[in-house]
């Protein structure tokens, strides 16, 4: 996802400073560029040494050890100008402080005036230094100068306190850095409305029905869309997964829950997907009290569940396209077209069950996009990958309703 990104990250001397080392290996996983600037106070914590070897790149520490024999390339000017996004973490009231007023008197503070890429500031300190009004004062200007400043997650902190002020995990980092240079970002104005993961139908207090969905092909849709400009709502039923950046999600428990959510939130949204996988029957009661063990077998007697894509495709809207998704261990393509026409879909994104390395659970997934005039097989591809196309598709579509 990152291949030809050059970032730089400028790492300053806070305790979390250690977690950098897992952001630039990430960042190198997932192929990029990756260029470490720090303070001197930061290589109190970890070392330089350790950046390079990660990075396989120059780590800089004095402006004036740049090491080059073209002088037309100096690296205090040539790394921020060159840079695709510029992370500064963990970013020190000190460093915010300079940053907010244009002194630049060391490397990190030094690379980041002469960008004109994206900044992501992640700020990490004590919590009353955090909200010192010196300190907030100095974020806002930041902001207003056009950083991005990635909010620090409260807990306990390493100087003892509790509070707001710890470095956000690397995971969350490396999605911001994502976030921040995504290719495209051609869903601007667009708003689009996904549902994912599974439902869960309660039998009593203690037990319900569900389905193996992880929610990850949903999740994935809504990160990407986000990634891509567009206003996102997730309405999602219960999974282990992470709200995805700059994505408004919904939590919902039953297929009633979903049903709501979807047809409260469907009327003005453009583009609506649906990934989830909804429970089509439902325990006609639920005992009040935990069902006891009997002799005998027990019959738990189900309705039927009103189908949302359903009901979305007979209230669609002018302009609306509507994505659903197919889940088959036979027939899928003739299964699933039928699906196109009874739902009045726009698309149906078909997924075989039984080919290795598709359906759920797993982070990658194998479709076959039906649209009302033609078919297209994807390969395998991570599911962030097969969103991206999903997305492509709906927007091509969305451009001819
Ligand atoms: N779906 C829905 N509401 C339901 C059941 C399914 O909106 N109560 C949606 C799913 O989110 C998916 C599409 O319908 O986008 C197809 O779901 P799938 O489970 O493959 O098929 P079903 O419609 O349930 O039909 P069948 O059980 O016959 O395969």
């Amino acid at each position: 996802m990152l291949e030809g990104k050059n970032i730089v990250i400028g790492v300053c001397g806070g305790i979390a400073a250690y977690k950098m080392a897992d952001v630039v290996s990430g960042l190198v996983k997932m192929h990029a560029d990756v260029h470490v600037v720090m303070t001197k106070n930061a290589t109190n914590f970890i070392t330089p040494e350790t950046f390079k070897v990660l990075s396989k790149n120059k780590v800089y520490v004095d402006v004036f050890d740049e090491d080059t024999d073209d002088y037309t390339k100096v690296p205090h000017i040539s790394l921020g100008s060159n840079a695709d996004v510029i992370l500064i973490a963990p970013a020190t009231a000190n460093v915010i402080g300079k940053m907010a007023n244009g002194i630049a008197d060391d490397m990190v503070t030094t690379v980041v005036l002469p960008a004109t890429c994206p900044i992501l500031v992640s700020p990490s300190m004590n919590v009353h230094m955090f909200e010192n009004k010196i300190v907030q004062d100095n974020i806002e200007k930041l902001r207003s100068y056009g950083m991005s400043i990635i909010e620090p997650d409260s807990g306990h902190l390493a100087c003892g306190y509790d509070g707001k002020g710890k470095l956000p995990q690397p995971d969350e980092l490396i999605e911001h850095i994502v976030y921040a240079i995504s290719k495209k970002k051609d869903m601007v104005g667009k708003k689009v409305l996904v549902d994912a993961g599974p439902t869960q139908e309660s039998i009593d207090p203690i037990r319900y029905i569900t389905n193996r969905s992880s929610g990850k092909m949903g999740y994935s849709l809504a990160r990407v869309a986000a990634m891509r400009g567009a206003e996102v709502t997730l309405v999602s039923g219960p999974t282990n997964l992470k709200t995805p950046l700059g994505v408004d999600k919904i939590d919902v428990i039953s297929a009633k829950d979903m049903y709501d959510a979807m047809i409260q939130n469907a009327d003005n949204s453009d583009i609506i997907i649906m990934a989830a996988a909804v429970a089509d029957y439902t325990p006609e009661t639920v005992a009040e009290n935990k069902i006891k063990k009997k002799d005998g077998n027990l019959n738990i007697p189900l309705n039927r569940t009103e189908d949302i894509l359903k009901t979305l495709g007979e209230q669609k809207k002018k302009g609306q396209v509507i994505v659903g998704f197919s889940m088959e261990t036979e027939n899928l393509l003739a299964n699933s077209r039928k699906k196109l026409e009874s739902k009045n879909s726009d698309m149906i994104c078909a997924n075989s069950l039984t080919i290795e390395g598709a359906g759920y659970q797993v982070d990658t997934n194998i479709v076959t996009l039906i649209t009302r005039t033609d078919e297209e097989e994807l390969p395998l591809m991570s599911k962030d990958d097969v969103a991206d196309a999903i997305l492509t598709r709906a927007l091509s579509i969305s451009s001819l309703t």
